[in-house]
């Protein structure tokens, strides 16, 4: 008889990880039977749980912080995205002990942007602050829709320009004018606003000037919860829109469900529900 197929995400810390209950929603609404759980594991120990994970049946995986560079690296086959960012967030493992790696984070925050928020990307101008490996997973796919310009802007400039160097070709395909800049020298403003940095953890101030904001801009968080309140307030002071990135976490995990068993899971409802649940436990 076969048994049900079996899923995890992996990262350390991993308790708070929502992805198991996102993905038994996509099951029950799709009418997958899989198993999907939540795995701590130790930062020596990814190569070997993921092999573990594969020798005991499982079928695939998300990756979270802090194996995302090494998801990527130990993968036998990579997307075009996973070899542009250097980092994956999902695997799917192969009959034949096969690893491909793919990067569905970027694609969960397009869909975010232009699905669920409903705010056009291609002609627009993006500013995309960070160079870490959050910035690097969401540049291909935002390049892909063919914004008009994209800034990237980071506390450490080499990073920006070095990540802007990266994808100087898919820019020019996209007719994307892709710069990087100095935060202290940032020009001009924006129609879409991108916090791919790790600030708000940090407790840092918001380091770019107001400026860049103009009321109808929509500002985005990569993260959700109170870790995007600083960023997001500091849009709501500005009168422009803000928005957390529950909606990318949602999108990119249906990617995921996607790549894995075949049937795209209807993302909107998943998220609705997940929205109530996360803010009834604020
Ligand atoms: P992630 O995978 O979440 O992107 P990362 O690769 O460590 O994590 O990248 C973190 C990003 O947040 C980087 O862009 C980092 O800037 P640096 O490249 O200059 O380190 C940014 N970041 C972290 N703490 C910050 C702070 N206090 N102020 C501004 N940027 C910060």
């Amino acid at each position: 008889m076969p048994s049900i197929d079996h899923y995890c995400v992996m990262g350390n810390p991993i308790a708070h990880s929502r992805s198991p209950r996102i993905h038994q929603l996509f099951a029950e609404r799709t009418g997958q039977a899989l198993r999907y759980e939540r795995q701590l594991v130790p930062l020596d120990g990814f190569a070997a749980a993921v092999r573990a994970f594969a020798a005991g049946g499982g079928k695939g995986l998300n990756v979270t912080v802090p194996f995302k560079l090494e998801a990527a690296a130990i993968a036998s086959t990579q997307s075009d995205r996973v070899r542009r960012a250097g980092a994956a967030n999902t695997l799917v493992l192969q009959e034949g002990g096969g690893i491909h790696a793919d990067n569905t984070d970027g694609l969960g925050l397009v869909a975010d942007i232009v699905r669920n928020a409903g705010v056009p990307i291609a002609g627009q101008r993006v500013l995309l602050l960070g160079a870490g490996g959050a910035a690097a997973g969401a540049l291909a796919p935002l390049l892909e829709q063919a914004p008009a310009q994209l800034v990237v802007c980071n506390r450490t400039a080499a990073k920006a320009s070095a990540l802007a160097a990266q994808h100087a070709d898919l820019a020019l395909l996209h007719k994307t004018e892709l710069l990087a800049q100095e935060q202290q020298a940032l020009q001009g403003s924006f129609d879409i606003i991108i916090n791919a940095t790790a600030s708000s953890l940090a407790g840092a101030q918001i380091a770019v000037p107001a400026s860049v904001l103009r009321p109808a801009s929509l500002v985005y968080d990569m993260m959700y919860g109170p870790a995007a309140q600083p960023f997001l307030a500091w849009a709501a002071q500005h009168g422009a829109t803000g928005r957390d990135g529950l909606g990318m976490l949602v999108e990119q995990a249906a990617e995921a469900f996607a790549l894995w068993r075949g049937v795209r899971p209807p993302s909107q409802p998943v998220l609705a529900q997940l929205r109530l649940e996360v803010d009834s436990k604020a």
